[in-house]
């Protein structure tokens, strides 16, 4: 399973590009909001720094939504680096674009999707990923990770090439459970990411074995 890192946030991709087991970054508006970029010029010079930190895809999402806005939004967005993929909502105009840009051979990121056929679209659309929210869908009583379970159901039967990239991760077991279902990518916070490293049974089994070899120097 690929691993993205979902912020705008320079110094935790940097971090966890450190770690070694870095696939891809995704933003979103609200990722760029937070961390005080805006205005087009520091929004789009934002997008090219995040590619220079990190080799693989990188999400940069279009705001219009409308079908014409979004192709020139979008290409405009592939045009400043190889690795950024348009991030496009699932809506309508949106479909038409994910069509337009997979037919132009330009890598999309289908976002804010909440149902197995919003995800059958995305496919026949040809979009290079499909986003289910999974922590959104938990927030609302909604089990996430049954979605992932269809989607992954539904695209094994036609062999869809829709990568499903597991989104809206919130902690570690989100990220297990992934791995189990069999996402092929999934993105979420730095935390999520380096919670996978904890275990108290590894700290006190380092502090004797450091404690054992002490006494036998
Ligand atoms: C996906 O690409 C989104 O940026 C993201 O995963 C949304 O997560 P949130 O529900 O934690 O805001």
């Amino acid at each position: 399973m690929k691993f993205f890192i979902d912020t705008a946030n320079l110094d935790q991709i940097r971090e966890a590009e450190a770690l070694g087991v870095l696939d891809g970054v995704t933003t979103n508006p609200s990722l760029m909001a937070k961390e005080g970029i805006t205005g087009e010029k520091n929004i789009i010079q934002h997008y090219v720094d995040i590619c220079e930190l990190v080799e693989g895809d990188v999400s940069a999402e279009v705001i219009a939504v409308d079908f014409e806005g979004m192709v020139k939004e979008g290409e405009a967005l592939a045009a400043l680096h190889p690795q950024i993929v348009v991030k496009i909502p699932m809506i309508e105009e949106g479909i038409k674009a994910l069509k337009y840009f997979s037919d132009a051979g330009i890598k999309t990121n289908c976002t804010l999707v909440f149902s197995t056929g919003q995800a059958l679209l995305a496919a026949k659309a040809g979009a290079t990923y499909v986003s289910p929210f999974i922590g959104r869908l938990d927030d609302n009583s909604t089990d996430g990770l049954e979605l992932i379970e269809d989607i992954r159901l539904v695209y094994d039967n036609y062999a869809y090439e829709t990568e499903i990239l597991a989104a809206s991760v919130r902690h570690t077991m989100h990220i297990v459970n992934c791995a189990k279902i069999g996402a092929d990518v999934m993105t979420g916070p730095l935390s999520a990411i380096k919670g996978l490293l904890n275990h108290p049974l590894t700290d006190i089994g380092l502090a004797k074995f450091l404690a054992d070899h002490k006494k036998g120097n």
